[in-house]
């Protein structure tokens, strides 16, 4: 069984508490888009872990985790990764494998990154990035100016293809933005002293991938983001700088569309963005404060604090039509608790014009004003509960609603961080 696993909001949808539930009856875990812009949250053991770069997977030992070609690698983010890992008795070596056609992510990327937000904060048109340095390395590759893994391999050449590199980058750093430039001696010496420990983790692993299926081994895929900040699908300009949803991972890590046999899509029980742009079902001041607190809404990455809002049922069509989801996994419902009653966006209206699918123009999305139901809330804690018939009713009812609306059976009902707090349907 090979499944992918889509967030299909915004992000940050619990991704990696999914994954870590899912990749005990799995063989490989691939991670195949993004950077370490990701943060994926596991919690068991009262120990929290936060993935960046590497697989969600690795924290359950004797599962192979994939780092495939269509992730940027920020070498530094990664090593720092593995030690922490490390320091906590989590086996890294030996176990991962990164694709040789993975681009570097280098700190050109991050300051171009850094120095673009800044240059925007007091114009308009900021994204509000993780400044991780994801988009100028996704534009590089684009631009067929990108350093891959397997480039390390010949270092005449990596040498070489570097200094081509920053030298122009340089030039933009000081006519465009002031700084004086980086230099090439302290860059190139400093991924030299990566190459040798990279490349011991380098590998085909488009091949390895096949062969594993060939050999009746599961694999998942551990998406990144989530549809609405993927770059053709999402909430453009406000997006990542890669493909969120499930043709990314079949760009991203050489494997073929007819080897997957499930696309499950992950969804808060509300919704919750991090970053700039657009979001029609963003809560008043106050609604907004009591979720953030209760959901404990910062961002894993960077800490700032996610924006909430209703559960937006449009923009969750879009992620089950794009992506083809099978099915469904419901987070955060315990967050919900406690309300009187609580909303969902079934469609907006621009003007007296109703949209039941999402537009496909940002501009006119920023004008859409949510055309919401109302279902009465539940006043009783379900982080306990661990079966679908002891919820209260009135959460029941909202779970179906949203299964009727989506069209999509939910498969799994999260109530808290924990493993142990999950409801298997
Ligand atoms: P990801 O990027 O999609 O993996 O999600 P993040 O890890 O960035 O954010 C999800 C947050 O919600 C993490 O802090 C998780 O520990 C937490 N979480 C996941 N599922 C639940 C849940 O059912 N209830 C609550 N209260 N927290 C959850
Ligand atoms: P996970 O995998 C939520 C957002 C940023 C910003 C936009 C572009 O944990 O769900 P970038 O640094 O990628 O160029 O920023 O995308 N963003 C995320 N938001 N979860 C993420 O990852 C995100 N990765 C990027 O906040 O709005
Ligand atoms: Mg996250």
């Amino acid at each position: 069984m090979n499944r992918i696993l889509i967030g299909a909001q915004w992000g940050d949808e619990g991704k990696g508490k999914i994954i870590d539930l899912l990749a005990q009856k799995s063989d490989v875990i691939v991670r195949y888009q993004g950077g370490n812009n990701a943060g994926h949250t596991v919690k068991f053991d009262d120990e929290k872990f936060i993935l960046h770069l590497i697989p969600s997977g690795i924290l359950h030992p004797g599962k192979i985790c994939v780092i495939g070609n269509g992730v940027v690698l920020d070498p530094a983010a990664f090593f720092e990764e593995v030690d922490v890992l490390e320091s906590k008795g989590i086996r890294v070596r030996g176990r991962l494998l990164i694709s040789d056609a993975a681009h570097l992510l280098f700190p050109y990327h991050k300051l171009m990154d850094q120095l673009r937000e800044e240059s925007l904060v007091k114009k308009k048109g900021m994204i509000g990035t993780t400044k991780k340095g994801i988009g100028p390395c996704y534009a590089d590759k684009m631009a067929r100016l990108g350093i891959r893994i397997s480039d390390l391999r010949n270092p005449g050449y990596f040498k070489e293809r570097l200094a081509a590199v920053l030298k122009e980058r340089n030039e933009i750093l000081r006519k465009i933005y002031k700084h004086p430039g980086l230099s090439f001696q302290e860059v190139f010496s400093r991924y030299n002293s990566y190459r040798k420990r990279l490349l011991d983790f380098a590998a085909d692993t488009s091949l390895y991938l096949y062969q594993a299926s060939r050999k009746g081994k599961s694999i998942l895929f551990e998406g990144a983001q989530g549809t609405m900040l993927d770059v053709d699908h999402g909430t453009y300009p406000y997006v990542t700088s890669s493909n969120a949803t499930v043709g990314g991972a079949i760009a991203g890590s050489g494997v073929s569309p007819t080897l997957i046999d499930k696309v499950m899509g992950v969804v808060k029980a509300y919704t919750t963005r991090v970053g700039e742009g657009p979001f029609p079902t963003q809560f008043p001041p106050k609604l907004m404060e009591t979720i953030q607190t209760k959901g404990e809404e910062y961002g894993s990455t960077t800490g700032r604090p996610r924006r909430c809002g209703w559960f937006d049922a449009v923009i969750a069509r879009h992620a089950v039509r794009i992506n083809g989801l099978d099915e469904l996994a419901v987070m955060k419902l315990d967050v919900l608790s406690g309300l009187s009653e609580i909303k969902i966006a079934r469609a907006y209206r621009i003007g007296s014009k109703i949209y039941r699918d999402y537009p496909s123009s940002t501009f006119d999305f920023s004008k859409c004003r949510p055309v919401y139901e109302t279902l009465r809330g539940w006043q009783e804690d379900v982080s306990g509960i661990q079966r679908w018939k002891d919820l209260p009713e009135r959460a029941r009812c909202y779970l179906k609603r949203l299964e009727a609306l989506l069209e999509t059976p939910i498969k799994i009902v999260s109530v808290g961080s924990k493993r142990a707090q999950t409801i298997f349907l």
